[in-house]
């Protein structure tokens, strides 16, 4: 399937205030300069906060990540759990349409939706508030044929039970997910025949089901607020975790005198100390720094496009900019120490050697 941006664009895109704290908290959990690994996180919460990834959304993770543009939206559209294109208002549908979901009708579910909802595919229904899409396999084989809608699963259905579930939802309700034929997991539809103790005591739903109707919804957009109950086990889910830096090995940080630790764990823990010989990146090494030439304006024939160099995105390019770097041929130039000096100026370290700006600058000064 071609996956392009959608041609109706919004003008702009924003993080609630609790989602843009919580997207801060995600890119503190990876080393300097490695705050490209959030893309995917990031992404995610703008889709779940939006419905879909627009471009403007794609835009804010690249300029946050530091990142240029074309980087996130390879990304957003190599995966397909990216919405590229508005999805309904109230839920987007995935029916599941590989081996055992199609043999127990999954073609019947997808009849549904295009009696329900839109006759295609990735299309909003009239009145905005649905959409569907078959997908593939959903981890879920054993409670065929099935749907993902919003955050939840629900299994064992029929078509008749498919079209309730989409009036339920139009009419604001909340449907209980998981199996909708009575059974409370994956267990044989007549009953457990082995483990019968397995049973007491335990909620009245399957566990992911129980935690939807505990939670009262499955189709809610995120706007960062709910993140504890859905995430009960997480007391501040904006606190960044400690980060375990290249100069901050764990056995320098740990505690010298600890309990008897099993040999593995002892093992692992002076690992870190062990790579001592290796060749260290820049950011860990002591460089003395030397400022660069540099200029207060482009020259007369315009500045050169830096975008074009890998990992210098449009945010890193104003900031290149502003300490008086506007060519390819300067950046080409800089030593080790000016590296140094640069990279000591910007948010994320350690990517100007890591992404070798000075030999794409080379390269890029040469073609002209
Ligand atoms: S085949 Fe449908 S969930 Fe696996």
């Amino acid at each position: 399937m071609l996956r392009r941006l959608y041609h109706d664009q919004p003008a702009t895109f924003a993080f609630t205030p609790d989602n843009q704290k919580w997207a801060e908290a995600q890119t503190k959990k990876f080393p300097e300069g490695r705050q490209a690994s959030a893309v995917i996180p990031l992404l995610w919460r703008a889709q779940e906060q939006e419905g879909w990834l627009t471009r403007p959304a794609i835009e804010h993770v690249a300029e946050m990540l530091d990142m240029a543009y074309i980087r996130v939206l390879e990304v957003a559209s190599f995966y397909f759990m990216f919405q590229l294109q508005p999805v309904g208002s109230i839920a987007h549908i995935q029916v599941c349409g590989t081996l055992s979901c199609m043999i127990c009708g999954a073609e019947d579910l997808i009849g549904v939706c295009k009696d329900k909802i839109a006759d295609k595919a990735h299309t909003l229904s009239a009145d905005g508030k649905f959409s569907w899409e078959e997908v593939e396999c959903l981890g879920s084989c054993a409670n065929a044929p099935m749907a993902q809608i919003g955050k939840d699963y629900y299994e064992d259905l029929t078509a008749e039970r498919l079209g309730e579930i989409i009036d339920e939802l139009a009419a604001g309700k909340v449907p209980v997910p998981g199996p909708q034929n009575g059974r409370f997991a994956s267990e044989p539809l007549k009953g457990l025949s082995s483990l019968r103790g397995f049973d007491s005591g335990q909620t009245k739903y399957n566990a992911s089901a129980q935690a939807a109707v505990d939670i009262g919804d499955t189709v809610k957009r995120i706007d960062g607020t709910e993140v504890p109950l859905l995430t009960p086990w997480v007391k501040d889910p904006n606190a960044a975790p400690a980060v375990e830096t290249p100069s901050e090995p764990a056995a320098k940080s740990a505690p010298k005198k600890q309990a008897a630790k099993p040999k593995a764990a002892k093992t692992a823990a002076k690992q870190p100390a062990k790579k001592k010989t290796a060749p260290k990146p820049a950011e860990t090494t002591a460089v003395s720094e030397k400022k660069p030439r540099t200029m207060s304006a482009p020259r007369k024939a315009g500045a050169d496009d830096l975008k074009r160099i890998s990992g210098v995105g449009p945010k890193l390019e104003g900031v290149l900019n502003e300490l008086g770097f506007w060519h390819f041929d300067q950046i080409a130039k800089w030593s080790d120490q000016e590296i140094a000096w640069v990279d000591s100026r910007l948010k994320f370290k350690g990517r100007i050697v890591r992404d070798n700006w000075v030999a794409q600058a080379s390269e890029l000064a040469k073609k002209g």
